[in-house]
């Protein structure tokens, strides 16, 4: 890196956490205001709720003392929102949300500002980069779907949360000799359909880019019925396509809800085998808790990383995770894109070799 910029003990910097929330924020947090506070004797602003914080001039001063005791815990100690200052909304705004951004920015006197989130954010944080704002984005999503960085973190928490939960699903699939579908997140990406599948043994596997067949599927159960294999596990992407069908959710029939991917799959298994089959959807559990070990060091080697690149004013860029290091890449390569697993993943190719259904073929 350049040299560290001689008045790095002048600078100010703005920290904010925007998009869904994922264990490791407070970790990443944490890392970049100690290093700036402690190395560098940096100022530290926390910015509350995500972008509508510093749309709101709602802000708080972060000491050392407010980031001791918060690598463990779940959430965001700032609270996050999905605010897209740059979207116009429908009723048209009465602010130009990004004019007030660039306004407070400067009347709170930061020179960079920090902003950990995934891809949305990403986006934002390059956009404001070309408003003249200095940035470094940080990359966050249980999803681990932003472009450039091998993880983000939450992925690891989140995976190990949906392993643990196929753990459990076995054994009472076992005593019941049913088919269990699992349906877990990760938006339009099936990293942690993928990641969670195999590390608990899930027999099918369906990911947003794998076109599944249901009738394949379906056999695919029934080979192992007839093999003496009396249950199965079935791990869904929420992303995965379905087609579209709506279920009345009220007597009258008026409210209608999209079928999840989870009963679509399931009911559909159940009616083609005739197997027993039940559904979980583990929603927002995965998204909350105490972040994993591995979350934890992810989160602050990528903060630290980026307090360090602020020291020597190296701006506009994106922290990442390549094997082993940390560097990074400039926002605007990593902006308005998303990472999805390729189709030739190792990982698909080594749990096709144990077996695994992807849905595609037998
Ligand atoms: O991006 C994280 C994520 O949890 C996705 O996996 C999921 O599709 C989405 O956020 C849920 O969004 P919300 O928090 O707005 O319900």
């Amino acid at each position: 890196m350049d040299e560290v910029f001689p008045m790095a003990n002048k600078m100010r910097i703005g920290i904010l956490t925007s998009g869904g929330d994922c264990p490791g924020l407070n970790a990443a947090i944490r890392g970049v205001g100690k290093t700036a506070l402690l190395k560098y004797g940096m100022s530290v602003v926390g910015i509350s709720s995500g972008f509508l914080g510093l749309i709101q001039n709602d802000t708080v001063e972060l000491d050392e003392r407010k980031l001791s005791g918060i690598l463990t815990v779940g959430g965001t100690i700032l609270g996050t929102s999905r605010e897209k200052p740059f979207k116009h909304s429908d009723s048209g705004d009465l602010f130009n949300k990004p004019e007030l951004i660039k306004k407070n920015y400067e009347e709170l006197g930061l020179d960079c500002l920090v902003c950990i989130g995934g891809n949305g954010t990403q986006k934002t944080a390059h956009k404001l980069s070309k408003e003249g704002l200095n940035i470094i984005g940080i990359p966050k999503t249980i999803d681990n779907d932003v472009w450039g960085t091998d993880f983000s973190f939450g992925f690891d928490s989140a995976m190990t949360i949906a392993a643990e939960s196929l753990d459990r699903l076995h054994t009472t699939a076992n005593s019941h000799k049913r088919i269990m579908v699992m349906e877990v997140m990760g938006h339009h990406a099936g990293w942690l359909a993928l990641y969670s599948g195999l590390a608990g043994g899930g027999d099918v596997i369906l990911i947003p880019e794998i076109k599944y067949d249901i009738n394949i599927i379906a056999k695919y159960l029934e080979k192992r019925a007839s093999e003496g294999k009396p249950y199965s596990i079935v791990v869904v992407a929420e992303g995965i396509s379905i087609p579209e069908i709506n279920i009345p959710t009220s007597a009258s029939g008026e409210c209608l809800a999209k079928v999840s991917a989870c009963s679509y799959i399931a009911r559909n298994i159940e009616s083609l085998t005739g197997l027993e089959t039940r559904e979980t959807i583990l929603g927002y559990l995965q998204r909350g808790g105490t972040p994993s070990p591995q979350d934890r060091i992810l989160a602050t080697r990528l903060g630290t990383h980026a307090a360090e690149l602020i020291s020597h004013k190296r701006f506009n860029q994106m922290v990442i995770l390549s094997g082993s290091d940390i560097s990074s890449i400039p926002l605007e390569i990593a902006a308005g894109k998303i990472k999805t697993v390729p189709v030739d993943d190792p990982l698909i190719e080594d749990a096709r070799l144990i077996g695994t259904c992807f849905g595609d073929r037998l």
